[in-house]
This record gives C-alpha cells, sequence and structure tokens, in this order.
C-alpha cells in the first residue's frame, strides 16, 4: 500500500437514544474496519465522531420524556460513548456539538459564509402552532409522503420510502405538539442557494473532476451513493434554510436572528472539524493539516454515514466546504444500506431494535462475535 493520510470521520449519532445494531453494522463497524486496516497498513490516520446534539431530534425526546435538551444529551452522549468504547470502536475522538468549541467553529464557518454572500436572506410562510406559540421545526410536523403515501413521513423526511421532505410537500399535516393542524406565518431565513450549484457538483460526484482536476476516482464510490446523488441533481436543486426558529443550537451570529439557530445539518457536519480541534488541541497538533488544502497536501477525507445521510454529504457540506474556500473535499462517501430487524428497519423513534448496550451488558465476552456477525451480514449493498 502506498503512502497517503486519511481523515475519516463515522457520522455524528444523535444523542436522543441508544445505539443500535443497525447503526453499528451500516457506519460504525465498518469504519473502525477501514481504519483498523489502515493503521495495520501504517497509514496516517485520523478517526473521529462525537454526538449530534441539536436539532429537533432532541428538543422532541425532551419533551417526550418531559426534561431538558441539556438532560437528554448529557445522558446519551455518555451511553454512546461508553458503547464504542465497550465495542472497541477506536476513535481517536468523540466529541460533542454542544460543547463551546463547537458553536464558535460553528458560527465562524456560517459568518464567513454570510460575509461572501453565499446565503439569500427570504421571508417565506411556514408551519406554526397557535396553541404552542412557536414555529414547527420539520419534524414536529408529521403528513402523509407525497412519494409513498405513508401516513407518518417527518416534515424533513419520510422514514418509510427516504424521500427528503420539506413540511410543505406533507399531505395532511398535523403538528406533533398540539396533534392540531398548523398555520402558515411569515418568518425570515437564510438559504443555500443548491441550484447554483449542480454543474460543479455533477462533473465531482459523476466523473471525480474537481475545479477542473482529477479528484477522486468516481468507481471507488459506491453506486447507490453516486446514484442518489445524481438522481437528486437531475431532479433540479432547490434553495434549502440553513436556518431555523428553534431555541435549541447555535445561534445565528447575524443581527435580527433572535430566536434563531443553525440548521442541525449545517452544525452537525462541522461538528467533524470541530472534533478535529478539540483532538489537535489535546495533542498539540495543527487541525488544519486534516481538513485545509492548504495544509492537508492530498490528505483524504473519507465520510462513512447511513444511507439517509447521503445527501447532506454529497451535496450540502460539499457546498458549505467549497463555499468557505479552505477546505478539502470528500473523496469517498461509504452509505450503507440498512440493517433490517424481523424485516423492518430499526428505529429509535419506533423502538424498533437491538440495543448495542443491551447486548454489551448480556453479553459482554461476546463482543468479536457480535463484530464478526454484524459484519458478515454488513447490508452493504441492500
Ligand atoms: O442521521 C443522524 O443520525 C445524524 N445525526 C447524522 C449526522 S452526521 C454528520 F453530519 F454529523
Ligand atoms: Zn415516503
Amino acid at each position: 500500500m502506498s503512502n497517503s493520510s486519511f481523515t475519516v470521520t463515522a457520522a455524528l449519532p444523535y444523542a436522543n437514544g441508544p445505539l443500535h445494531l443497525g447503526h453499528v453494522s451500516g457506519v460504525y463497524l465498518p469504519a473502525d474496519i477501514f481504519v483498523r486496516y489502515l493503521r495495520m497498513n501504517h497509514q496516517d490516520v485520523l478517526f473521529l465522531c462525537g454526538s449530534d446534539e441539536h436539532g429537533a431530534a432532541i428538543t422532541l425526546r425532551a419533551k417526550k420524556d418531559k426534561t431538558s435538551p441539556q438532560e437528554i444529551v448529557d445522558k446519551y452522549n455518555q451511553q454512546i460513548s461508553s458503547s464504542f468504547t465497550d465495542f472497541g470502536i477506536s476513535f481517536d475522538v468523540f466529541h460533542r456539538t454542544s460543547s463551546s468549541l463547537h458553536h464558535q467553529t460553528a458560527r465562524d464557518f456560517f459568518k464567513k459564509l454570510w460575509d461572501d454572500n453565499r446565503f439569500i436572506e427570504k421571508t417565506s410562510e411556514q408551519y406554526y402552532d397557535n396553541d404552542f406559540n412557536q414555529f414547527l421545526a420539520d419534524r414536529y410536523i408529521t403528513g402523509s409522503c407525497p412519494k409513498c403515501n405513508h401516513d407518518s413521513a417527518y416534515g424533513d423526511q419520510c422514514e418509510n420510502c427516504g424521500a427528503v421532505l420539506s413540511p410543505l410537500d406533507l399531505i395532511s399535516p398535523k403538528s406533533t405538539l398540539s396533534g392540531k393542524v398548523p398555520v402558515l406565518k411569515k418568518t425570515t431565513h437564510w438559504y443555500l442557494p443548491l441550484d447554483q450549484h449542480e454543474k460543479w457538483l455533477k462533473d465531482w460526484v459523476k466523473d471525480g473532476i474537481l475545479d477542473g482536476k482529477k479528484h477522486h476516482n468516481p468507481q471507488e464510490w459506491r453506486n447507490q451513493v453516486v446514484g442518489q446523488c445524481l438522481s437528486w441533481i437531475e431532479g433540479g436543486l432547490r434553495p434549502r434554510a440553513m436556518t431555523r426558529d428553534l431555541d435549541w443550537g447555535v445561534k445565528v451570529p447575524i443581527e435580527n436572528a433572535e430566536g434563531k439557530v443553525l440548521y442541525v445539518w449545517l452544525d452537525a457536519p462541522i461538528g467533524y472539524i470541530s472534533a478535529t480541534k478539540h483532538w489537535a488541541e489535546k495533542e498539540g497538533k495543527d487541525w488544519k493539516k486534516y481538513w485545509c488544502k492548504k495544509e492537508a497536501g492530498d490528505r483524504k477525507l473519507v465520510h462513512f454515514i447511513g444511507k439517509d445521510n447521503i445527501v447532506f454529504h454529497t451535496i450540502i457540506f460539499p457546498i458549505l466546504l467549497k463555499d468557505h474556500g479552505e477546505f478539502i473535499l470528500p473523496d469517498n462517501v461509504p452509505s450503507s444500506e440498512f440493517l433490517n430487524l424481523e424485516g423492518n428497519k430499526f428505529s429509535t423513534s419506533r423502538n424498533w431494535a437491538v440495543w448495542l448496550h443491551d447486548f454489551l451488558e448480556r453479553y459482554p465476552d461476546k463482543v468479536d462475535e457480535l463484530r464478526y456477525v454484524l459484519t458478515a451480514i454488513a447490508p452493504e449493498s441492500k
């Protein structure tokens, strides 16, 4: 193996519940195997992860459990991180997006893009719950999926067919707070014009070309990743709001943005960068060597993710990285299909899972056995 260097990330799990075997076999175990292989071959590799502690997944969980978002993320950050350790996942760092280092990193990132006029400010009508006096985050609205008719799709995504949605796409929308039909009310947000990036994204994903130069070998990307990404681009990209009306998250760092936070899908992948900074501070290293074009040379960035994260890692985050200007773009984004349990997808929200911590408590001496079985049945392509 020739000498290369790698920054390897594993999708930041939401700190709204424990890890289940679906997460492990689709993302964390494949990433750990890849990293262990690189290390065995004496490659320079940094393997990072952390918990994703913002967004409506967390506030919803806090509401359900009648507690605060902070208590929820503290509890699950701890539990998730111990399960990873007990299961032998060999991260160099496991950070959290609620840290002040992350908030600062995400704010600076957004501010740079805002200063460079990369966002479009737009006022539009969004769903509002009159009983609770608040705008409804995408996850707080359910309705029928316009693509597959599944009757409890969320405002951002249908968990049945995987379609990425916006709340206005839902048929018969309902607020999960009051259970009532939400009303439309005006609010201002900052949008990333994804549509302006179609040309270079297509060259990059399809041919591995970036800025007129060979960037990566597109044959090495999984078919389902390239396929999903190109079908999005060919369907026409639309501007997407990068801010939300929510009281939990990274505050929008500009004037007249009270009550607004960064969209969790803007802030979470920046969590990879803040995790690197956190590790670098402790180890006395330069974080830029792992992320920045100038310092990183030909270092390869590899994101291990689940299938429902493809669009965020192959379209939205690359646009943000390129717009910012300082960063390298991913060399590969390995994504798996979903592992099923008795024919149905594992699901935290539907409590349908074998939990990793449960397994480890019951069978603490069977870690290698579980790693073996989950590797053998890994949902790589189906
Ligand atoms: O789907 C999820 O569980 C998200 N929390 C993954 C985030 S990955 C990255 F962007 F941080
Ligand atoms: Zn659907």
